[in-house]
């Protein structure tokens, strides 16, 4: 979101920017070329694995429903833009609300009372302004009975309390804040009729928050740097926050990311000047933090607690199917702001997870486990992202590209594997990594194999404007790269990459807009692409957030084929409410239901005179909804 969280730069390294070598290579090549995405099923099709993997669609089912060649068109009338106070959705589907924040998570938990929030209601209850929602099977392949986890990623005191007064929050305000972060893992049951309701007393609901111990693995787990007075191990750690994006293992766990956990520490001013500098880096605040949560717990205060901020900013694996497991943060996949992390297999099945970290001009990386996935073997499948190599992204005008492995030779000669993973950001400042315009949400596609990368937008960055020549000015509009790893081995370190579609409205020769080379005349608009799903056929699924912004719109949900004749044919399957964006783009195995939530609806006006009264006509409330076909066929068929 609009978090008060990527409006800087940090970035002080130096490093090309990315707009400059885009715009270098599209003038070199011209319009860039569309290629014929039909790659055959590589890697995994032909790995005994292939169909084993936990919670999802086989991979003989992604290429049955692809046919040749991948996604080949789309069952979705594009709809229009518009302003108002509903979710519409294309004709012939339908939508409805599964759990607003508030609603009883844990079983026994509280009716929610607006009038009346407590830090221990909170602590039960279904959390503020929903993101990233995993649908996991209850059974291998089960598309009916599933539990749902779904991101908490941070709160505004104004959205949630009436008559709140941003200058002097009450403690149990700021608690019940805190226990409204983190996550939630609730039941799920599809009725006959094709609906969807959530398991109010199930044995597997869990809240996930800001007190919640949990366990740090890697290089940095009980190092220096994570040694604070309340934990002198380094190894006890509470809560995490700002969990945006996320991912899922093939192991059946969820992997939810801290993205800008700066913004809950204060007094960065009064530490010593490398470690200011080091926290600089990742954005936190000097002074007082606008939450000012380090009023109320020392933890949030830097003056008193240095090493406290050293512990967030993760990729957090969380296992749904036991609600007694503790949350482990993996310290080898590097501290930055992670939007999301997503999982596949190398040709020799270790384990990849590609991860952007959303601020301008910073960076896309991806881990590589060192051990091997083995779908017999869960116990030791729970250890894989403990032990890797961390890459980051560097790309050249060539349309090639190079991962750059963050370990301590060369520049990073006189770096511990903690400092790498602690500072992220500064070690790969050094190794020469290429600044991005605000990566988000980085998926393979599973049809072609292909790692499609979002870039937001760029449009705010007025200082850090002389940077480098973007490829249509200010990119107030975001853009989403086709990456392809050389071999189509996820593990390898060089890739090519493509541009596969520049946002914004196309009617607008302003815009510059591209979608993959396809007809622009046919096309509607699109900015501030956010996160992305594939569905079994290759199909990409967009949702964003700044389309207010950007287009004047409701932010929405697309879906856009990656390859055949439609491939770059955008439609607008969705349109959300004002002031919310639309996240958690999350299909069932079979695409029968795509999740969908509906963050910070109303923002803007804050709770006593919101922008938004959805979902239920008298305060917004932010929510998951679940769109379905109205014949009970796939989305998007
Ligand atoms: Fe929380 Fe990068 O969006
Ligand atoms: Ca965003
Ligand atoms: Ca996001
Ligand atoms: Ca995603």
């Amino acid at each position: 979101m609009t978090n008060n969280s990527t409006e800087g730069v940090t970035n002080r390294s130096g490093n090309e920017p990315f707009a400059s070598i885009l715009d270098r290579r599209i003038s070199r090549r011209g319009l860039v070329k569309a290629a014929a995405v039909g790659a055959p099923l590589i890697a995994l099709s032909t790995s005994p694995l292939a169909g084993r993997i936990f919670g999802g669609a086989s991979l003989s089912d992604v290429a049955e429903a692809a046919g040749h060649g991948g996604s080949s068109g789309v069952g979705v009338q594009s709809i229009p833009h518009d302003l108002d106070d509903t979710i519409n959705i294309a004709p012939g589907y339908a939508s409805e609300v599964l759990i607003r924040w508030g609603d009883p998570v844990v079983p026994g938990a509280p009716a929610f009372d607006l009038n009346n929030q407590t830090k221990a209601a909170a602590e039960q209850q279904f959390g503020f302004n929903c993101d990233y929602v995993a649908f996991m099977p209850l059974d291998p392949g089960s598309v009916r009975f599933g539990l749902l986890g779904v991101n908490h990623e941070y709160t505004r005191g104004g959205d949630m309390f009436p008559g709140y007064d941003g200058e002097n929050p009450t403690a149990e305000q700021v608690g019940t804040e805190i226990a409204n972060h983190g996550l939630s893992v609730v039941r799920v049951t599809r009725r006959r009729n094709g609906t969807w309701y959530y398991h109010q007393d199930s044995y597997y609901n869990r809240r996930i928050h800001g007190e919640t111990p949990m366990v740090p693995t890697g290089p940095a787990a009980g190092s220096a740097h994570f040694q604070t007075s309340a934990d002198p191990t380094g190894m006890d750690i509470r809560g995490m926050f700002n969990n945006c994006g996320g991912g899922k293992t093939p192991w059946g766990t969820i992997l939810t990311c801290e993205e800008n956990f700066h913004q809950y520490f204060g007094n960065n001013d009064s530490l010593e000047e490398a470690a200011k500098e080091r926290n600089a880096r990742y954005g936190a605040p000097g002074g007082a933090s606008w939450r000012q949560w380090e009023r109320f717990e020392s933890r949030f205060d830097l003056a008193q607690e240095s090493n406290e901020i050293n512990r967030h900013g993760y990729v957090v694996e969380i296992d749904p199917y036991d609600p007694h497991s503790t949350p482990r943060k993996h310290t080898a996949l590097g501290r930055f702001k992670h939007e999301a992390a997503n999982t596949t297999l190398s040709d020799d099945n270790r384990v990849v997870v590609y991860s952007g970290d959303d601020q301008r001009f910073d960076y896309m990386y991806k881990f590589v486990s060192r051990n091997t996935f083995n779908p017999y073997n869960r116990a030791a499948n729970l250890k894989l992202l403990e032990e890797g190599t961390l890459y980051v992204a560097k790309f050249d005008d060539s349309g090639s590209g190079e991962w750059i492995p963050l370990v301590p030779e060369g520049p990073l000669a006189d770096w511990s594997p903690a400092d790498i993973c602690v500072f992220t950001r500064q070690a790969a400042d050094l190794v020469g990594a290429t600044p991005m315009d605000r990566p988000e949400d980085i998926e393979v596609n599973p049809v072609n194999r292909r790692v499609y990368a979002v870039m937001t937008n760029n449009s705010r960055r007025a200082a850090d404007a002389t940077d480098g020549p973007n490829p249509r000015g200010p990119n107030a509009y975001g853009h989403i790269l086709e990456v392809t790893e050389n071999g189509g081995d996820a593990a390898s370190t060089r890739f090519t990459w493509d541009i596969f579609i520049l946002c914004g409205d196309p009617a607008n020769p302003d815009h510059g807009t591209y979608f993959a080379g396809f007809d622009q005349s046919e096309l509607d608009s699109i900015a501030t692409p956010d996160n992305i799903a594939f569905d079994r056929a290759g199909n990409l699924w967009v949702t964003t957030d700044g389309q207010p912004r950007a287009l004047e719109a409701a932010d929405a949900t697309y879906v856009i084929p990656t390859a055949g004749p439609e491939r770059g044919r955008l439609r607008r399957f969705m349109t959300g409410v004002p002031g919310g964006e639309v996240t958690g783009p999350e299909f069932t195995p079979d695409d029968t239901a795509l999740f969908l939530a509906i963050q910070h609806p109303g923002e803007g006006g804050g709770l006593d005179e919101p922008t938004s009264t959805w979902p239920d006509g008298d305060f917004p409330r932010p929510s998951v909804i679940v769109t379905r076909k109205l014949d009970g066929g796939r989305v998007g068929s």
